[in-house]
């Protein structure tokens, strides 16, 4: 064989071995799989507008997304009412394109003039004096000291308006410092969430989101999040710090099944269990 033959043969080889089929993970948005198993912007939006309304005795109208990514829960705000306005921050211009192109653009010609994405970083936004500062699925903890975070929350404090209100949302649990994953089947995929990382000494962690199809291709870590786990006592006392008068914090119920059902209540007390969520505000 000459060397001219030999390479030959390899060529075809490589071209052979690198044609494999398109696989459910080669062809699934990383953005649509997150909005689909993490998000629940409809029952968010529920919660915060309806808390507003009850702290205050009017429907709030300017609301700003901090972390935004897609803007999702944005695009929910301006659907819910024709005077509602809001304004979607975010540090990553990826994301924010593919909010634009898939959430803000399947808006009406009329609504969509109502949502605003900015890029940029949350400490240093400026925006119109604001009634609602979302800070939602735990994207605060990105701020890791406590210097950075209660910059943060004064910058929040000061954007908003006289009777404004900050919603954040916050878990904790016996299970949250573990390193353990855990699977959840959505429609067509199965999304994990993998606690690989627990540093006691300063609280930070590392997490990603996995996701798994049928054919048994994989997207590993999708999206991936170092935070540091910051406890309830800790962010009150920062809120207070910040300047806020009043801050809840808001536990669910259980439903017959056992199941969290959903409803969050204002409370001063709960159960150590395994693995909480809820939802805290901060009013000016
Ligand atoms: C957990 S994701 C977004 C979650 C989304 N808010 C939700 O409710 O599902 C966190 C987002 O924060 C953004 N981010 C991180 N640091 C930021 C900063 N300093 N200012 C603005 N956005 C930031 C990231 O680009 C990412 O899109």
């Amino acid at each position: 064989m000459t060397t001219n033959q030999k390479k030959r043969t390899k060529a075809i080889s490589v071209g052979r071995t690198t044609r494999r089929k398109t696989t459910e993970a080669d062809k699934a948005d990383r953005y649509r799989l997150y909005q689909e198993s993490v998000q629940d912007v409809e029952s968010e939006i529920d919660f915060v507008d309806e808390t507003y309304t009850r702290l205050n005795g009017a429907k709030a109208r300017l609301l700003r997304e901090d972390f935004c990514g897609t803007a999702n829960t944005a695009c929910e705000w301006v659907r819910r009412r024709k005077t509602n306005v809001a304004y979607a921050i975010d540090i990553n211009p990826e994301a924010l394109a593919w909010g634009m192109t898939n959430n803000v653009a399947a808006l009406t010609p009329t609504t969509k003039k109502r949502v605003h994405l900015l890029e940029g970083d949350v400490r240093y936004a400026e925006t119109e004096p604001l009634d609602i500062v979302l800070a939602m699925n735990f994207s605060y903890w990105l701020f890791m000291e406590r210097e950075e975070m209660l910059e943060y929350f004064t910058g929040v404090h000061g954007g908003l308006g006289d009777k404004g209100v900050f919603f954040l949302d916050a878990y904790g649990g016996y299970d949250a410092p573990r390193t353990i994953q855990e699977t959840r089947e959505c429609d067509g995929f199965t999304y994990e969430w993998e606690q690989a990382k627990f540093n006691p000494i300063n609280s930070e962690m590392d997490c990603y989101i996995h996701f798994g199809f049928p054919d048994g291709s994989r997207m590993e870590k999708a999206f991936t999040y170092t935070w540091r786990l910051w406890t309830l006592p800790e962010i009150r006392e920062m809120l207070y710090e910040a300047g806020f008068q009043r801050v809840t914090i808001y536990w669910q119920g259980w439903d017959e099944d056992g199941e969290p059902d959903g409803i969050f209540q204002p409370a001063e007390e709960a159960e150590p269990d395994a693995g909480w969520i809820c939802y805290i505000s901060a009013e000016k």
